[in-house]
């Protein structure tokens, strides 16, 4: 009957159209091999790193952190934190003892875009600004605290407290501050208001804060990870593997914690393999496109935007939405983090789906919402995986660095897409433990990782100095 012809017509047309979107979301489907060879690469990339001084895809940068802390640290210190989207300025209290113990008084201020992308002068007043703001709060403007400042950006350090920004990641673009120390640039900026005084001791990533936070509870952490806005690693390396490091300041260090800057590994196109046309749209409408393009594919600054290029191409070619391209859809960064761990949410019914796209201004039948969520898991699945054989990497390195058939190790975590996302941290494990057989990796979340990190950092420098150590 002609009734019947319909529904046939109808279904093939249905199963047409889901094997376009599978077609397309296939580049997303990593093989085990190709997770394998991610793996080797990062190997390669830290290897190269080590032995390179300047411009390798993976920087591998030395942080003059020589230890992990030993419950022994006490004191008050201020910890300044920049890296995301938020400043924040913490004071830290340590109390040795037979169970060590921290306190933590802290205050959050946002940075306006226009201050992100403005001068870097104008960027230093602005922190500056914000901590006076918490010292008064606090009523400590007439103490000089020793202060650790994390900034959360690839720096290359001469001292603990000495380092140049290399280049700006993630939304940063603020002038006259690459290739200048920003150590230099926060001194100056603290002068220049002439109204309180800091001893700022070190610089420090987030990634080795966070490493030291959670070292502070297990001293098998020797791992930083970041899974957040953006993606990092740091671990400790045995000094003599430090290739580029001055033969002087190698002495009587046996180890030292590296910032990888694995965001970056792809930069020289070793990842041109499993990058899609999806990864490039994303890249090229970024403020720092061919850079960090690791980072590109893992983190949260950027998930939300590979999504929303996917959304974009299955509407085109009239798979979703009824093939309308909306305004909603054209506008760079709708889709956020919180977004993708909503929708991924297993608790999450079709309907609230199809709610939360209402809200970001998308009408979408039942059938499309089925669509956009498979979208955000394959896309946060690679990121997970991706994340994983890079960890692989680096835990059977420090295996063979110690001559061991097998290795416990625990790694520190922060970063939302970590703490916050519904399947990214398992898939992150489950893709370690298959790549790294011969390892067994804890993952410790942190907690205020890099501002309590920054404060222990500064205890043990501070502790250093007046023991004459170094
Ligand atoms: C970016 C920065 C890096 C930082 C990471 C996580 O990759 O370059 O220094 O650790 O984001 O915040």
């Amino acid at each position: 009957s002609i009734g019947a012809a319909m529904v046939t017509a109808v279904a093939q047309r249905l199963a047409s159209q889901r094997r376009k979107v599978d077609e397309r979301l296939l580049a997303f489907k990593l093989s085990i091999e190709q997770l394998r060879l991610v793996k080797a690469t990062m190997r390669a990339g830290l290897e190269a790193g080590l032995k390179m001084k300047g411009s390798s895809a993976v920087k591998m940068l030395p942080s003059y952190v020589c230890r992990t802390p030993d419950g022994k640290e006490c004191g008050k210190y201020l910890a300044l934190d920049l890296g995301g989207t938020n400043f924040r300025v913490l004071l830290v209290k340590f109390r040795k003892g037979l169970q060590p113990r921290s306190r933590l008084y802290h205050k959050i201020y946002t940075i306006p875009q226009e201050i992100m992308q403005g001068t870097g002068e104008d960027l230093f007043d602005h922190i500056v600004d914000c901590i006076s703001d918490f010292l008064e709060y606090m009523g400590i403007k007439n103490v000089r605290l020793p202060a650790g400042f994390t900034f959360s950006f690839p720096c290359e350090q001469t001292a603990l407290d000495t380092g140049m920004l290399v280049s700006w990641t993630k939304g940063y673009k603020a002038t006259d501050c690459e290739g200048h120390n920003v150590v230099s640039m926060l001194r100056e900026a603290i002068k220049r208001r002439n109204e309180f005084d800091l001893d700022i001791a070190a610089l420090i990533n987030d990634t080795v804060g966070t490493m030291m936070s959670c070292a502070y509870e297990d001293p098998q952490c020797e791992i930083g990870l970041i899974a957040g806005t953006g993606t990092n690693l740091c671990y400790m390396e045995e000094v003599k593997n430090i290739e580029k490091l001055e033969q002087k300041k190698k002495m009587e260090r046996e180890k030292m914690c590296i910032n990888t800057e694995w965001g970056g590994l792809g930069d020289d196109g070793s990842l041109d393999h499993i990058i899609t046309s999806y990864d490039v749209e994303v890249d090229q409408n970024s403020i720092n496109s061919g850079k960090q393009r690791f980072e590109k594919l893992t983190s949260g600054m950027y998930l939300g935007e590979v999504v929303r290029q996917v959304l974009l191409d299955l509407t085109r070619g009239g798979l979703l939405f009824k093939g309308n391209v909306t305004e909603p859809l054209k506008k760079p960064g709708i889709f956020e983090t919180k977004f993708l761990s909503q929708i991924e949410s297993d608790h999450l019914a079709l309907l609230q789906v199809r709610s939360i796209l209402q809200g970001l201004g998308l009408d979408s039948t039942s059938d499309d919402s089925i669509i956009v969520k498979e979208v955000c898991e394959v896309v946060s699945r690679r990121a997970a995986q991706l994340c994983g054989a890079g960890m692989a990497a680096v835990v059977d390195k420090i295996r063979e660095n110690r001559g061991l058939d097998h290795l416990n190790i625990t790694v520190g975590v922060d970063g939302a897409l970590y703490k916050l996302h519904p399947h990214f941290s398992g898939v992150l494990r489950e893709t370690a433990k298959v790549l790294a057989p011969q390892c067994v990796v804890t993952f410790l979340p942190s907690e205020e990782g890099s501002g309590k990190g920054a404060a222990l950092i500064t205890a043990v420098s501070c502790r250093q100095h007046l023991n004459h150590e170094v």
